[in-house]
């Protein structure tokens, strides 16, 4: 038997129960994974609390959706766009759901093969997060030498965004509150404070210009910024609610081609991590038995970097 997370109820993190669950021989098309740790996210709270809505038929809820571990058994062929996949492998899982759990059926095509290089937790932290910068980044194209800013810039999807767009030759100044401007600082970003003033101390950082905002914090504050300084078409954001971005008039992502974009940036994020030219910071790892906690510290808003389960 193995152990899941699962919401038995709409509610806090601390209503989350670990229970005991059957994982059958995987059928056609999947693999079992045992999975040694699991990367925590706000859209996975967002659900459990019920602020996608409260539908009673979908509880017991499974909670998690990236992870990464090692496969341990295999349908007959099972291979991925990556090759065969065997017995052993140590590989990531993304785009599948239910991840926080000692073992776990996905589809093949849900698995990325992990580089020997980039650890459990650092692999189990880096996808969801860094597929949504990628395509952040992909919107936007920064240009070297542009100035860009990007929201959030100490969270986990802000984080791998602005680290893109240095890569690009980009200045970035990168919002965050004041415990975390040295780690934007060592990344090659200028950290500007949120809160009152934020377009007026921006403004006097750009009196240029800012050629794209990349919004990875939705709060009205980086909305009205970025739409004082920021021509609107190169406004993009993944934390504003969409009917909010559509009545500003900027780009919500994902966009029709985000899908494309996101697939086909796990393997070079994950590449980029194995050759250090990728950090993921890791802010916290929890053991299983307290992933209440490790939510709670998710759902603060203020975690500072990937919030990690080992299992
Ligand atoms: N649309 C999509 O496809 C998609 C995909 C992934 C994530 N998301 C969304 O993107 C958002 C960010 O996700 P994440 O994983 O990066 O979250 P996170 O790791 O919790 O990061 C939160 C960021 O917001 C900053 N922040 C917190 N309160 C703030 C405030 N009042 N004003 C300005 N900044 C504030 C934090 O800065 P400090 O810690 O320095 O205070 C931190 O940089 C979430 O809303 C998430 O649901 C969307």
């Amino acid at each position: 038997m193995a152990h899941a997370v699962v919401a038995t109820e709409y509610g806090a993190p601390s209503t989350l129960s670990i229970v005991e669950v059957e994982v059958p021989a995987p059928e056609a098309g999947k693999v079992t994974v045992a999975v040694k740790a699991a990367g925590l996210n706000p859209y996975d709270w967002k659900v459990f609390t019920g602020l996608y809505g409260t539908d009673p038929a979908k509880l017991p809820l499974r909670v998690g959706n990236e992870a990464a571990g090692v496969v341990t058994a295999i349908s007959d062929g099972a291979s991925t766009e990556f090759g065969p996949v065997s017995v052993g492998d140590e590989v990531v899982i993304s785009n599948a759901g239910g991840l926080l759990a000692t073992e776990v059926n996905v589809r093949t095509r849900s698995l990325t093969p992990k580089p020997a290089g980039v650890t459990f937790e650092q692999a189990a932290g880096l996808l969801l997060a860094g597929t949504t910068a990628w395509d952040l980044v992909e919107h936007a194209n920064p240009k070297p030498g542009d100035t860009v800013v990007v929201h959030g810039a100490s969270g986990g999807v802000g984080f791998i965004a602005a680290q893109l767009a240095v890569a690009k030759g980009a200045r970035v100044l990168g919002t965050a509150s004041a415990r975390h401007s040295d780690a934007l600082t060592a990344i090659g970003v200028e950290p500007v404070l949120y809160g009152d003033g934020l377009q007026e101390r921006l403004s006097a950082l750009a009196p240029s210009g800012i050629a794209s905002a990349m919004d990875a914090v939705g709060t009205q504050e980086a909305l009205d910024a970025s739409i004082a300084l920021v021509e609107k078409a190169r406004i993009f954001t993944v934390a504003a609610e969409p009917d909010q971005a559509a009545e500003l008039g900027i780009t919500r992502l994902p966009a029709a081609d985000s899908n494309a974009i996101r697939s086909a940036s796990g393997k070079p994020l994950l590449d980029l991590v194995a050759a250090g030219k990728l950090r993921v910071v890791i802010s916290d790892i929890f053991p299983l038995s307290e992933v209440s906690a490790a939510y709670d510290l998710v759902k603060s808003g203020h975690a500072g970097g990937k919030v990690i389960v080992t299992l």
